[in-house]
């Protein structure tokens, strides 16, 4: 997409660490940056930034997993003024085995699942109509290299992510002739809280503003996936190719398993 006009850009989780690089990487004028967040003071300091590079912004604090409440927002959203140009998905959460390898509260699960995919999926769901009626518009779902082959510390996780790649390759082929471009954002480690908060070792770790000039490129160039680091990639690509017994080992061999 070109951003020489003006260009509506949404991004939710813009309180995280990939969302707001990617707010700071949009802010400039002839933006309208729509920014989705929990925490409003985190949110508030993010909108001035952008303010200041010379964007305008919008902020909707709200937690996602209310799935009504979301899509009154993005009803409003779908009205022809304020349609999105650009959708980055990017809000989600991780969890994992535990400390004690204990395995995963469903409460945690359920959580999980609603803000990684459902809500996901609601947001896609509620603005396509005015995106295809418009015939254009672009969705961008943020999933990640652990979506390839599913690691034994985080199950739910990984299937979560692995559910967005799929719902994104589908959308993209059922909408490519409409003029609607949809990718799949596949990141390595980024450093972010939640990337602190994950066990196991995280090798070729990127800054998000690494991350966030990166997928930008990536957007612009419309690339189906938009995966890095380069090794990373090249190595949870071959897990999920290989026999999976020999995927399994080799997670054993370097201390993924537990
Ligand atoms: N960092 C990595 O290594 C990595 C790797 C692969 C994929 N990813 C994906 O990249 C995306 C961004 O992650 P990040 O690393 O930037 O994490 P982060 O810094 O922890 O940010 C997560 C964002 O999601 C929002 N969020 C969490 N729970 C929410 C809820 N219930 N309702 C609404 N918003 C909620 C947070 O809002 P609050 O700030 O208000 O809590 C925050 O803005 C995620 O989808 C993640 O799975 C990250």
């Amino acid at each position: 997409m070109s951003l020489t006009e003006t260009t509506t850009i949404l991004i939710t989780g813009a309180t995280g660490a990939i969302g707001s690089a990617l707010a700071k990487h949009y802010a400039k004028a002839g933006t309208h940056l729509i920014l989705q967040g929990r925490n409003n003071v985190a949110l508030g300091a993010l909108a001035e930034g952008c303010k200041g590079q010379g964007a305008q912004v919008s902020t909707r604090a709200m937690d996602l997993r209310d799935i009504a409440a979301l899509q009154q927002w993005l009803a409003v959203l779908g009205t022809d003024q304020q349609l999105p140009d650009l959708v980055i998905a990017n809000a989600g959460m991780n969890i994992n085995n535990g400390a004690a390898n204990e395995g995963e509260r469903w409460e945690a699960i359920d959580a999980l699942l609603d803000l990684n995919i459902k809500s996901a999926f609601a947001l896609v769901n509620a603005l396509l109509p005015a995106m295809r009626q418009r015939g254009s518009g672009q969705i961008a779902l943020v999933s990640s290299l652990a979506a390839f082959y599913g690691l034994p510390i985080t199950p739910s996780y990984c299937a979560s992510k692995a559910a967005l790649k799929s719902y994104g390759e589908a959308l993209r082929g059922w909408l490519a002739d409409e003029g609607i471009k949809v990718n799949v954002i596949m990141p390595g480690y980024v450093k972010s809280a939640m990337c602190d908060g994950m066990p196991g070792p995280k090798p070729f770790l990127w800054s998000p503003e690494k991350a966030a000039r990166y997928i930008a490129k990536g957007l612009e160039k419309n690339q189906a996936r938009i995966t890095f680091p380069f090794p990373l990639n090249f190595g949870t690509w071959w897990l999920a190719v290989l026999p999976a017994a020999f995927s399994q080992w080799i997670l054993r061999l370097i201390g993924y398993h537990d």
